[in-house]
C-alpha cells in the first residue's frame, strides 16, 4: 500500500500530497485517505503525476459520480473532460479570472473539481483558491447574522448568456477553449448563501457575486451592496491559498468550500490543463 505524506500549504488552505502513483487502482483504504485530506485542506496537489485521460477520469470516480458540464465542449472521446487551453500566441482574455465556485447555478452544483496540468508556463497562471469556512469566520460577527438565513440567486447569465461575457462580446476572440453558450444560461437557481458543509459540518459562504445574481427578498441594488461587502471578506488575502502549477500535476478542490480563480501573466506561453467535475453525492443521513 501506498505511504501517503500529506504537506499543508501553510496558508488557510491546500496541501500537497506526495507517495502516490494515481495510474494504477487505488486502495479503498487509499482513497478513504486522500478523500479525508480533501476535506481537511480542501485543496490537495498531486505533483510528479503522468496521466493519461482514462486516468484522470478513473482517479474522478473514486469521490464521486461525473458532473455535468454545461457551456463548454468536451475533448473528443472524452465526454467528462474538457480542456482548458491558452496559445503562445493566444490574445483572448484569460478564461475564469474572477473568483467562483464552479457551476453554483446548477440545482446540484458539483462537489469538487479534478485538473491536471499538463502544459504549464514557467512563469504565471497560478490559481487562487479562498477558502470560505475561513472567510465566514473571520466576518465581523454582525455581518455573519445578517447573512445566516439569506438565500442567494444563481445564474450563470453574466459569463455564459449569449450576451455575457463569453458570448457575442467574445465572437471575435481567438480563444482556444471550446465555450458554447446558450440561453439556458439565464435560468436562476436558489441556494442558501451560508450552509454547514455536508461532510465536514464546517459552516462557509457559498459562492459569490458573478454567479450570485441577487438576494431573496432583497433589492437588486441591496443585494449587490451586500454582495460586494460579503466579497471583500470572502477573498481577502488572510483566506487565499495561490496555487503555482508544474506539468504533470493533479490539483483536485473541493467546490463547496472554496472559491477559485484563474490568474495571468504568461502571454508569449502556451497553458493546457484537462478537467473533470465530481458530481453532487448525496450523503447518506447518519
Ligand atoms: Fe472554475
Amino acid at each position: 500500500m501506498d505511504t501517503i505524506e500529506i504537506e499543508p500549504s501553510g496558508a488557510a488552505c491546500g496541501a500537497t500530497i506526495r507517495g502516490i502513483d494515481l495510474r494504477g487502482d487505488l486502495s479503498a483504504e487509499t482513497v478513504a485517505e486522500v478523500r479525508a485530506a480533501w476535506l481537511e485542506h480542501r485543496v490537495v496537489a498531486f505533483p510528479d503525476q503522468d496521466l493519461t485521460d482514462d486516468d484522470l477520469e478513473r482517479f474522478t470516480r473514486y469521490f464521486g459520480p461525473f458532473g455535468d458540464d454545461p457551456f463548454i465542449e468536451s475533448i473528443d472521446g472524452h465526454p467528462h473532460v474538457i480542456a482548458l487551453h491558452r496559445r503562445a500566441d493566444e490574445t483572448a482574455s484569460i478564461f475564469a479570472e474572477s473568483f467562483h465556485a464552479d457551476w453554483s447555478f446548477q440545482e446540484f452544483p458539483p462537489d469538487g473539481t479534478c485538473l491536471y496540468g499538463m502544459v504549464i508556463p514557467p512563469d504565471g497562471g497560478d490559481t487562487l483558491f479562498a477558502d470560505q469556512h475561513s472567510a465566514y469566520v473571520s466576518m465581523p460577527a454582525e455581518l455573519r447574522t445578517r447573512i445566516d438565513d439569506l438565500v442567494a440567486l444563481h445564474s450563470a447569465k453574466v459569463a455564459y448568456a449569449p450576451d455575457g461575457i463569453y458570448g457575442e462580446a467574445d465572437d471575435d476572440s481567438d480563444r482556444t477553449t471550446r465555450i458554447v453558450v446558450d440561453e439556458s444560461a439565464n435560468a436562476i437557481q436558489h441556494h442558501p448563501l451560508v450552509r454547514d458543509h455536508p461532510e465536514t459540518g464546517r459552516r462557509g459562504v457559498y459562492s459569490c457575486a458573478g454567479y450570485i445574481c441577487g438576494i431573496e427578498g432583497m433589492s437588486t441594488d441591496d443585494a449587490r451592496t451586500l454582495l460586494v461587502e460579503l466579497y471583500r471578506w470572502q477573498t481577502a488575502d488572510e483566506v487565499v491559498y495561490r496555487h503555482r502549477w508544474e506539468p504533470g500535476m493533479l490539483v483536485m478542490w473541493d467546490n463547496r468550500a472554496v472559491l477559485h480563480r484563474a490568474t495571468g501573466g504568461y502571454d508569449g506561453f502556451e497553458r493546457l490543463l484537462h478537467r473533470t467535475t465530481i458530481g453532487h453525492r448525496q450523503i447518506a443521513a447518519v
